[in-house]
């Protein structure tokens, strides 16, 4: 199957590019590194001619809030644009649990996450929108979007995270199955608060700011209830602990507990 990667220099796109590739696809590795820019358009014709699938796992700076609403609005019009031009057959796009709640707050990184599926879901295009929970390789920024002046401040809020390996293989799977045309969920085995996991994991790497709760603390321009990073009941639990994560030095084998519906 052709599938074009939109994003796939990425963190999220390298994994899945050579998890596709692994399972015998024929790919399409498209960012601006490869002459392709969803933004502008430019590339993308060529790199959607004749895929059957085109996969979004491109992403905007997570802390100018201004430039991801711009962006996610843009590229994604493009890419419902050119895709449907091509005749692509499924549109999949890689998202975060609980963008729908999180995007109340006006103007944060998560308004422009749900601008980008709310362009989906009313474009009429086959589609499927996969969302993650946070990633174990994502812990270090959330610790810096919450820094200052060295100490890092983070509500109570419990996330589940997950490693990039098995989002990619979530997302394949995904995107070689049909369109579902609604939102499918995946998240990590174990539910962590947020500084607990942060703490760890600035320990783990001598990291000596501090870590305080605070309660009005945003998370990425966000106002945060303590469990709205969480998934729903219906979500696909990755296999992979954090410990395993970090004793396999943050490579380990990918396995999933079953698949979407
Ligand atoms: N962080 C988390 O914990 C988390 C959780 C769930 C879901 N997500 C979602 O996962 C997705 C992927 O995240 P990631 O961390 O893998 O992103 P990333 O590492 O920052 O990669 C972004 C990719 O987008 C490409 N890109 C940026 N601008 C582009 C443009 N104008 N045209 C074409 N390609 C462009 C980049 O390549 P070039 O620079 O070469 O263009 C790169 O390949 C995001 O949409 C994010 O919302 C994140």
């Amino acid at each position: 199957m052709r599938i074009s990667v939109i994003g796939g220099t990425g963190l999220i796109g390298t994994r899945l590019v050579a998890q596709l590739i692994a399972d015998g696809h024929d790919v399409v590795v498209a960012s601006r590194a490869t002459g392709v820019n969803s933004y502008t358009g430019e590339g993308l014709a060529e790199a959607l001619a004749g895929a059957q699938a085109l996969i979004d796992v491109s992403n905007s700076d997570y802390l100018d809030e201004a430039a991801a609403n711009e962006f996610f609005y843009g590229s994604t019009l493009n890419l419902l644009t050119y895709g449907a031009a091509a005749g692509v057959a499924h549109h999949v796009a890689l998202s975060v649990v609980g963008t729908d709640r999180l995007a109340r707050t006006e103007g944060g990184y998560f308004a422009a996450k749900a601008t980008q599926e709310r362009l989906i879901r009313q474009s009429g295009r086959p589609y499927s929108i996969v969302h993650a929970t946070q990633f174990f390789e994502f812990i270090a920024n959330i610790a810096d979007a919450g820094t200052d002046r060295n100490v890092v401040r983070l509500s109570r809020a419990l996330f589940q995270p997950m490693a990039a390996d098995d989002v990619a293989a979530a997302v394949a799977t995904v995107a070689v199955g049909k369109p579902v045309n609604r939102v499918v969920e995946f998240a990590g085995p174990e539910q962590f608060r947020l500084e607990e996991l942060v703490r760890r994991r600035l320990r783990d790497r001598n990291d000596l700011r501090e870590v305080r709760v605070d309660p009005l603390a945003r998370y990425f321009g966000t106002d945060l209830d303590e469990r709205e990073l969480l998934p729903g009941p219906d979500a696909t639990i990755a296999t992979t602990r954090y410990e395993e994560w970090i004793d396999a030095g943050g490579r380990p084998n990918v396995a999933l507990e079953g698949t979407p519906a």
